[in-house]
């Protein structure tokens, strides 16, 4: 798995969904999905650029066990997140009804970062 390219390919997806808010935003004046165009953009694909241009320059991180758990770590918790958000945006779910699903990937992608870090430690340096 080249880690760099799936964090690019997975964040892209994101952004395209996340742009696609953004405009339909745009053309409708209505500008209640703000948060999850906002969380698209920023957690679902600038996040993973960053980590995908951290990985690139520091082959050995790269190639850590580490970031193989931190992609998996970070894609598929925000993506429930997002597909959660955009159902409360809806008024398809309660905030209530959100628990425990949602701590859950929020604490999942937090560990993911706690992994970004200790794989920085380890092999930036
Ligand atoms: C064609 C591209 C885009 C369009 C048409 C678009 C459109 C919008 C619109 C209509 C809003 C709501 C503004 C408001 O309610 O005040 C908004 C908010 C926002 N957008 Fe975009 N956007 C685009 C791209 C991006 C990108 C690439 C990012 C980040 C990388 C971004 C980040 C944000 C943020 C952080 C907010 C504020 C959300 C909030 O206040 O909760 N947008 N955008
Ligand atoms: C699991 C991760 C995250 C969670 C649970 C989270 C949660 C939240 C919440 C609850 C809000 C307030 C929403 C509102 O007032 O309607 C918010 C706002 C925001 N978040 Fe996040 N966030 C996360 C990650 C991020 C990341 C990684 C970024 C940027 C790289 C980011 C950027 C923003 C911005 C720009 C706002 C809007 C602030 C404003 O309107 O003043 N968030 N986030």
């Amino acid at each position: 798995m080249n880690i760099s390219r799936s964090f690019v390919l997975a964040g892209t997806v994101f952004l395209v969904i996340g742009i696609g808010f953004g405009i339909h935003m745009g053309a409708s004046g209505k500008h209640d999905f703000a948060p999850l165009h906002a969380h698209l953009n920023l957690l679902g694909f600038v996040l993973p650029m960053v980590f995908a241009l951290t990985y690139r320059s520091y082959p050995a991180m790269g190639e850590s066990k580490l970031a193989g758990y931190h992609f998996w770590l970070h894609i598929v918790p925000s993506a429930v997140l997002l597909v959660m958000l955009f159902l409360l945006l809806a008024g398809s779910i309660t905030e209530a009804s959100m628990f425990p699903i949602a701590p859950i990937a929020e604490l999942l992608i937090f560990v993911g970062v706690l992994l970004f870090l200790a794989n920085a430690v380890k092999n930036a340096f």
